[in-house]
């Protein structure tokens, strides 16, 4: 009889732990850390870049506005305050936006962009122009049926010609115009903006 209750309690442990390996092996990568969310069932998106907070700040106001999720375009490889520093010609943004052909890498985990039809697309404005990783971002994905919407944040400059070059390169998708904010703008600013597109 002892022995039997010795083999049943082997027999359970081996059961816990055969049923403990199999989910874990069967967990779907989305559930492990730092992989990609599953789409939300919205269907409007915010995505943008912010080296220094105020185009993040900016997003996370329209992402409220319109219940919007938001994905925030990370770079691989940070950007530290002398790689900002557009008074030294040989910093790591003045090399990149001298470059027309840089890409950026991206090390934020890809967003699946399923049932979106709409995205607001927001970046600073650097020397003029979009960000490199702004070209990379709109060259990984194919936003066939999506409307983009562009929005900035600079010191003064406008849209320019920004969301021109972002077009050409993304090479799919219905760009609208666009805007440029200041980092302090009201969200009741930013839903009359909003408003206007419809
Ligand atoms: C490398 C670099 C270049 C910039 N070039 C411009 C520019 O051409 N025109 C402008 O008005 N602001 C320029 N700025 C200021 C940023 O556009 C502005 O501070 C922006 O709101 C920062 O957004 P972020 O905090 O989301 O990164 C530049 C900033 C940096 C770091």
């Amino acid at each position: 009889m002892k022995k039997n209750y010795g083999l049943m309690i082997v027999f359970v442990l081996a059961f816990v732990l055969l049923t403990a390996m199999t989910a874990f092996a069967f967990t779907p990568d989305a559930q492990q850390a730092g992989s990609t969310p599953e789409p939300s069932g919205k269907d409007v998106l915010v995505v943008y870049f912010s080296a220094t907070g105020t185009t993040k700040g900016v997003a996370e106001k329209i992402a409220a506005i319109t219940d919007a999720d938001l994905y925030e375009i990370l770079a691989a490889d940070d950007y530290s305050d002398a790689d900002l520093n557009w008074n030294d010609r040989n910093s790591r943004t003045t090399l990149e936006q001298n470059d027309r052909s840089f890409r950026t890498e991206i090390g934020s985990d890809p967003v699946n962009l399923e049932g979106y039809s709409t995205i607001y697309i927001g970046y600073p404005i650097w020397w003029g122009e979009a960000p490199r990783i702004m070209d990379t971002f709109v060259e990984t994905y194919d936003f066939e049926d999506i409307t983009l919407i562009p929005f900035c944040t600079s010191a003064s400059s406008g849209i320019g010609r920004s969301r021109k070059i972002l077009e050409e390169n993304a090479e799919s998708g219905k760009w609208l115009e666009g805007r440029r904010f200041g980092g302090n703008v009201s969200e009741d600013d930013l839903r009359s903006w909003i408003n206007s597109l419809q």
